[in-house]
């Protein structure tokens, strides 16, 4: 499927619940979600009618977000679903909060990748920052799965958090077997409360290093991969805010509530809810609908992170 700009759109990014057990304090803040509920999440048969659309679209590539995809009991279901229409490359974002059994599923699932957030590597902070003391939960999570399947660390780079912390984690990713990229913090939701203290850019982080290089084209991916000589580590950088990279854009987002976004930025959405009365309509709306997608995405928006699913 291609959009009005000839970009060719093959990446769905599902967030399937905006439930979730963390409260990062860039995302989800008690505030704005008192209660967890599952109201007016998709079911899982429609989770199904909508990937099956975009699989007829064209789509290659699903990531599953939230919130906490793992909070929804028929994640696997899911998986499999997209696999058995033939999506290969399926992809979940997590907290990394899971226990021994979850893991294991993971390890047999048909998932090709996991992309697990790890801002810090100390208990107290890791703790004060996401509401949970759940480090060593996290640790175990990423050491197994790393094993397995190709596990990716995502840390925002937050200035009085974790900045003085950057060469430390990259020694953990590659201790780890993991690739770690480092995400510049965007103004949303939340976000925007800390935004103007913590702040850091990818420029901040490199001149730190004495010899990088930069490597092209590694992966169709927002982050930029850079061969770091200091610890002969690659390691990504998702420069969200010091770059847009919308015309490389290859994705749209639907979010556990049915609503397809054509960006991150996007306040306006298709429910695709409407629409599920054939499979063949609904196709056709969405279509219609990714033609509309813009070349630069707005300057705000007032979406929460937790719902929209990053
Ligand atoms: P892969 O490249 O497939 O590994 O996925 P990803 O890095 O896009 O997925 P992930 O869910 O791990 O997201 C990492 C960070 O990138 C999150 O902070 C996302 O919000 C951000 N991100 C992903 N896509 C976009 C985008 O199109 N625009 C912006 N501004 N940020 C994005
Ligand atoms: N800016 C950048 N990244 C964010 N994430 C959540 N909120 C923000 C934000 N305001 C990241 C999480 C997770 C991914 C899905 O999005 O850390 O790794
Ligand atoms: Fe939950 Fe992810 Fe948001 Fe943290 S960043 S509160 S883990 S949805």
């Amino acid at each position: 499927m291609r959009d009005g700009f000839s970009r060719e759109i093959e990446y769905l990014r599902f967030s399937i619940t905006e439930r979730c057990n963390f409260f990062c304090r860039y995302c989800r803040t008690r505030d704005v979600c008192a209660c967890d509920t599952d109201a007016g999440e998709l079911t899982k048969q429609d989770v199904f009618r909508i990937i099956s659309a975009f699989k007829k679209l064209g789509i290659k590539k699903l990531r599953l977000t939230g919130g906490e995809p793992f909070l929804r009991n028929d994640v696997f279901d899911i998986i499999d679903f997209a696999y058995d229409l033939g999506i290969q490359n399926i992809n979940v974002t997590t907290n990394g909060f899971l226990h021994d059994d979850c893991i294991q599923r993971i390890i047999e699932s048909r998932l090709s990748g996991v992309n697990i957030s790890l801002d810090t590597l100390d208990r107290q902070k890791y703790r004060e920052l996401t509401g949970v003391d759940g480090f060593d939960v996290v640790v175990n999570a990423i050491q197994t799965l790393s094993r397995f399947k190709r596990v990716k660390l995502n840390a925002v780079l937050l200035k009085t958090i974790n900045f003085d912390e950057v060469e430390d984690l990259i020694l953990f990713a590659k201790d780890n077997n993991a690739v770690i990229r480092f995400i510049e913090l965007m103004p949303i939701g939340v976000a925007n409360r800390i935004f103007e203290r913590e702040f850091v850019s990818t420029q901040d982080v490199l001149k730190r290093f004495k010899h990088f290089q930069r490597i092209e084209d590694r992966e169709k991916s927002v982050a930029e991969y850079y061969y770091i000589k200091d610890f002969d580590s690659v390691v990504g950088f998702i420069n969200a805010v010091s770059d847009h990279f919308c015309s490389r854009c290859n994705k749209v987002r639907v979010s556990a509530k049915g609503i397809l976004y054509n960006c991150l930025f996007d306040e306006d959405g298709l429910d695709l809810k409407e629409h599920f009365g054939s499979e063949d309509v609904l196709a056709e709306r969405i279509k219609q609908f990714v033609m509309k997608k813009k070349f630069e995405r707005s300057a705000t928006t007032n979406s929460m992170m937790f719902k929209i699913g990053g």
